[in-house]
């Protein structure tokens, strides 16, 4: 009964997903005559295969090195759609030495060995593998793929390599097509060096002769997510901010106190709004960042209404509440389960709010509404800046949503392939040409950078 009922979930899984399955023995096809395992090394590409339940992305490929021990490590890897590579690590090895084309494969401890069976291979253009394992003598699953040492094989190789298959028995109705286009170009898919602009912005407790001001815990909070900062100035030419928007890879509108109606931060707001928009129309992604009074300049901007509601949230600790709709947040999505529960449950998030934007505001404005998902925290909650060390130090919790919101906003940054026009341009841009400063007490930013 439990064998049956094992051999029942073990059949609809398989049929689940989509692999091979069928009544009675592995057959025992013909095996590669005098396989030269040291021949085999080095990198294969995927061509075509039977569906297998560990390949989920495309430029499918496998790299064998022979080891002192006379075993095969492998290593097989495929790029996920997020532009990531996923790979996997394992061990090969020959069974019994008068059949070497017989590899028995292992990735996982306490997982059985999978068969490797080498049906044919040239060693240096193509490889036809075979994979079968029995269940209960009475049916098995297989495997089989074709492999190359390019991306592409010659067509013909591939209809001979499908009649092998064909008389050892193998349905290739059933064979998929693996994916190899592209897969070159996307290696250089993210951008390596991604620079993010924060704007300055006016401030009356500034010394007289001020440019603006950039809070140090912005720039820092970017470079935890790997990015490097280029400061933007306000009350600058159009010109200026077009050619700097076409050298950064992202903006970051930072809190603050700035009228967003009107000045040099909204001003300097609306017009990388604009060009973003319409890059992104494009297909050249540009990712905006709105914190606090940025956010709020964000609204301002999309639906051209100030939609404020008094708020006095002043230097409070405060939970988030998340809507139905954070699950399907890709920024939550790369938080850790126990993250979004602390977030949820505990006070972890800093506000300093005069001013707020209402779910009521969002919810009944058009223009939010079809721009913006509100996925998020609607508690007049801000991730905290590790800042505000006047008024409470940030915990671990906090250190760590600072991070992983960091760390989401920059790999967006990595998408776009603005670049300086020079190295010297872009030397000069950089935030590292500034020194910070300690603010006195009670200034509401630990550190800033004054321009
Ligand atoms: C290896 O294969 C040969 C020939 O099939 C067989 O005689 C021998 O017993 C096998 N050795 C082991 C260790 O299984
Ligand atoms: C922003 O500037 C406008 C135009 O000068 C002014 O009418 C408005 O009162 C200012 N808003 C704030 C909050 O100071």
């Amino acid at each position: 009964m439990k064998a049956f009922q094992m051999l029942f979930v073990l059949l609809l899984a398989a049929a689940a997903e989509g692999q091979s399955l069928h009544f009675g023995k592995c057959p025992r096809p013909p095996v590669q005559q005098d396989f030269n395992v040291a021949k085999y090394m080095g990198t294969w590409y995927e061509i075509e295969k039977l569906p297998s339940l560990f390949e989920k992305g495309t430029c499918n490929q496998a790299t064998y090195s022979l080891l002192s021990d006379g075993t095969v490590k492998v290593l097989n890897a495929e790029l996920l759609s997020n532009g990531k590579i996923n790979s996997i690590e394992g061990v090969a090895k020959v069974k019994n030495s008068t059949q070497p084309a017989i590899l028995d494969v292992s990735f996982f401890k306490g997982v059985p060995d999978s068969p490797y069976w080498v049906l044919s291979t040239d060693y240096q253009s193509y490889s036809l593998v075979y994979s079968c394992t029995d269940y209960y003598g009475s049916f098995h699953i297989d495997f089989a793929w074709i492999l190359a040492r390019t991306r592409l094989l010659n067509k013909e190789v591939v209809s001979q390599l499908h009649d092998e298959l064909v008389s050892a028995g193998v349905n290739i109705n059933n064979l998929l097509v693996s994916d190899q286009a592209g897969c070159e170009q996307s290696k250089a898919k993210i951008n390596e060096r991604p620079i993010i602009g924060i704007l300055t912005q006016n401030s009356r407790y500034l010394p007289p002769n001020s440019k603006g001001y950039i809070a140090s815990s912005y720039v820092k909070f970017l470079e935890s997510g790997g990015a490097r900062v280029v400061p933007i100035m306000v009350n600058r030419e159009a010109e200026e901010y077009k050619r700097l928007f076409n050298s950064i890879n992202g903006i970051l509108l930072p809190g603050g106190a700035a009228n967003i109606t009107s000045s040099g931060y909204q001003r300097a707001s609306k017009i990388f709004y604009e060009l973003a928009i319409e890059a992104n129309k494009r297909g050249d992604y540009f990712p905006v960042w709105g914190t606090c009074l940025g956010y709020e300049q964000l609204t301002v901007l999309t639906s051209g209404k100030k939609l404020l509601t008094r708020t006095n949230t002043n230097g409070m600790s405060l939970p988030l509440l998340f809507t139905k709709e954070a699950k399907q947040s890709r920024m939550f999505k790369s938080f850790p389960a126990e993250l979004m529960e602390a977030l949820a449950s505990e006070p972890l998030t800093e506000n300093s709010h005069k001013w707020s934007v209402s779910v009521l505001s969002h919810n009944t404005n058009k223009d939010l509404k079809n721009f913006y998902k509100n996925r998020v925290c609607v508690n007049r909650g801000s991730i905290r800046l590790p800042d505000l060390w006047d008024t409470v130090a940030p915990g671990e919790e906090s250190v760590m949503s600072t991070f992983y919101t960091a760390h989401f906003f920059v790999n967006e940054a990595r998408k776009n392939f603005h670049t300086f026009e020079s190295k010297e341009e872009e030397r000069s841009a950089l935030i590292y040409n500034y020194n910070p400063v300690h603010s006195p007490p009670n200034s509401g930013f630990e550190q800033k950078y004054i321009f």
